[in-house]
């Protein structure tokens, strides 16, 4: 199995995420071909890690898709879905093999397929999410990555299912919060110290319940965005199980005795979707039509 290399990357210092939707009624094997093409040039920049995922229901290997994961909605909050077709996910410790892997993206995939959503951001300080909280504590190891985020066998050995959700974060009213009350929010404090006695809802638990938690479940890939006022986390996980999804979504969401998650009285989330991270194979041999064919 041979696995995109990105996934054993947590992003860098700059990090972008390009949603792309299909242009028309484009046939398999050329959304196949595109993307193909853009795979292979984005893992052969040097200083760049890429991990490309399309829509599951468009791979016959995934067939048939699991349940999606999105829209979901809990008694206080809910996570919109905004599902396309295929997902760009770049990271860089330079600014410029990022813009020239987008920008690459748009070229490449012209007439196919259409840019429907683009996130820029990268890493606060030593690692802050916008709230200034210390996240991504334990970064993963290519063991845990393989682990916890690679499909093990099958006809999609070595493929990873991606959640992406795009929260936006009210800065301000989090702020509004005395130091205590958001670390109990979080369940950590500011630094990531685990608080002795934290409360049901807080994220900590919340996500702990759904079995993640010390790169367990799911590995997280996300990056903290600012745009156009907006401040936020372009979350993205990658698991090897599509079912834990709707289980985590579930525990943060609360309902049935369970307390929604804290942190989703100050995060909203406004859109997201599931993609499938093909291996490297996949690309390396895209489908011919059978008239092309040897
Ligand atoms: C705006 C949205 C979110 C923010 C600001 C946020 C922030 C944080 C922070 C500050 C931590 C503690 C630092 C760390 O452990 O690395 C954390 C941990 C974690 N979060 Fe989130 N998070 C968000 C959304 C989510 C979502 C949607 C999920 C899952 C579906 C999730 C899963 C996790 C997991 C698995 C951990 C590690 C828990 C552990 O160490 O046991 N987070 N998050």
């Amino acid at each position: 199995m041979r696995p995109q290399e990105g996934l054993f990357h947590s992003p860098g210092a700059f990090s972008g995420i390009a949603v792309l939707r299909l242009a028309r009624d484009i046939a398999l094997p050329q959304l196949r071909e595109v993307v193909s093409v853009l795979h292979g040039e984005l893992a052969r920049e040097k200083g760049l890690h890429a991990v490309l995922g399309v829509e599951p229901a468009l791979l016959p290997e995934a067939a048939p898709p699991p349940p999606a994961p999105l829209p979901r909605e809990g008694p206080t909050a809910r996570f919109p879905s905004t599902q396309s077709q295929v997902l760009v996910q770049v990271s860089a410790v330079h600014r410029e093999p990022l813009l020239w892997a987008l920008r690459r993206t748009l070229a490449l995939s012209r007439g196919v397929l259409v840019l429907e959503e683009e996130v820029l951001g990268g890493r606060i300080g030593e690692g802050r999410e916008a709230f200034g909280f210390r996240d991504g504590l334990l970064r993963p190891t290519r063991e845990q990555v393989r682990r916890t985020a690679l499909v093990p066998s099958g006809p999609l050995a070595g493929a990873s299912w991606l959640l992406y959700l795009r929260f936006q974060q009210d800065l301000e009213r989090f702020g509004r919060l005395r130091p205590g009350a958001q670390e109990r929010v979080v369940g950590r404090t500011r630094e990531g110290e685990l608080l002795v006695d934290p409360p049901p809802e807080a994220h900590l638990l919340r996500v702990r319940e759904a079995g993640a938690g010390e790169n367990q479940g799911l590995i997280r890939r996300g990056f903290p965005f600012r745009h156009q006022g907006e401040e936020g986390l372009a979350f993205v996980a990658a698991s090897a199980d599509p079912g834990y999804y709707p289980r985590s979504l579930e525990a943060l969401l609360g309902g049935n005795g369970r307390p929604p998650d804290a942190l989703l009285r100050y995060a909203t989330a406004v859109g997201g979707g599931l993609y499938l991270a093909p291996p490297r194979d996949w690309f390396h041999s895209p489908a011919l039509p059978p008239e092309a064919s040897p």
